[in-house]
């Protein structure tokens, strides 16, 4: 019998990881959910996944900020299924960052959970990938091409995950292909969610109006997109596709 091949994914309790981890899990995946505080989430998402196909799906805590439990992840992500094919750095955290008001603290919490994490991550797990000839998918954002204006250290953390796409497609080639997908405007952060508030209506109509396509992307256009790259994406290494309905054009 052949093994079933394993996904790991970064901050997949929620949203856009979340997403990810059903389409994997739908293609015949095993998957490892990695979250960080959301554990009754990720919790739930292990329970869905495993009533659909027993034993497939299992939760996985740690803090990118924190060197010593990325390390403890990258050895129990080998251990939970035997194997691993595919890791996704997902996980992120965003929040805007005055200039002035930036403190060292910030900077590594902005820097560690979008690029240090998931560099020594992908480093720790590059090994098991070459024997698996798996695949890396990095989600970056388009403002790591055009920074938004009040994220600096977010939009650095991001451009910093483009260039590791692409220093280590060249580093872990021929074997393990990594590639990212850039994500527009997907889901609305929580400080534009709320409905009853007139200036996040209005920051969601501003940014509504320079997507060519005219709405929102849904998790599952994302989700298609890293799937692609991992594992029909035969020739393509060092990659970024945009997914983004062409607000990225001008
Ligand atoms: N939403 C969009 O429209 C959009 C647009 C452009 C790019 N993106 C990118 O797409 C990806 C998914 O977006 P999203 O909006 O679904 O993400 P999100 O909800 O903002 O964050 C995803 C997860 O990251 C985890 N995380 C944050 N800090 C962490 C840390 N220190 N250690 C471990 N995990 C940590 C959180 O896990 P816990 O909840 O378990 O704590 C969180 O659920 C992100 O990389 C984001 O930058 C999203």
């Amino acid at each position: 019998m052949t093994e079933l091949k394993v996904v790991c994914i970064t901050g997949a309790a929620r949203r856009i990881g979340a997403t990810i981890a059903r389409t994997f899990h739908r293609q015949g995946f095993s998957v490892i959910i990695h979250y960080h505080r959301s554990t009754d989430a990720a919790e739930e998402l292990v329970t869905e996944l495993n009533r659909g196909r027993a034993s497939s799906a299992q939760s996985l805590q740690a803090d990118l900020c924190n060197s010593k439990q990325v390390q403890t992840m990258g050895s129990q992500a080998l251990e939970i299924f035997g194997r691993l094919d595919v890791l996704i750095n997902n996980a992120s955290s965003f929040y805007p960052t005055e200039l002035g008001e930036i403190s060292d603290a910030i900077w590594d919490e902005l820097i560690d959970s979008n690029l240090r994490g998931a560099f020594f991550l992908s480093r720790d797990l590059s090994t098991e990938l070459k024997r698996t000839r798996g695949a890396i998918v990095n989600i970056i954002d388009t403002h790591a091409d055009h920074p938004l204006r009040g994220y600096p250290i977010y939009c650095i953390a991001k451009a910093g995950l483009k260039a590791m796409t692409k220093s280590l497609a060249l580093e872990l080639a021929p074997r393990v292909r990594v590639n990212a997908v850039s994500p527009g405007a997907i889901l609305w952060s929580e400080t534009l969610e709320d409905d009853g508030d007139q200036l996040a209506a209005a920051a969601r109509e501003k940014i509504l109006q320079k997507i060519p396509l005219g709405c929102l992307g849904k998790p599952e256009h994302i989700a298609a997109v890293a799937y692609f790259l991992a594992c029909h994406g035969h020739y393509l290494t060092g990659q970024v596709i945009k997914v983004d309905g062409g607000s990225s054009l001008s």
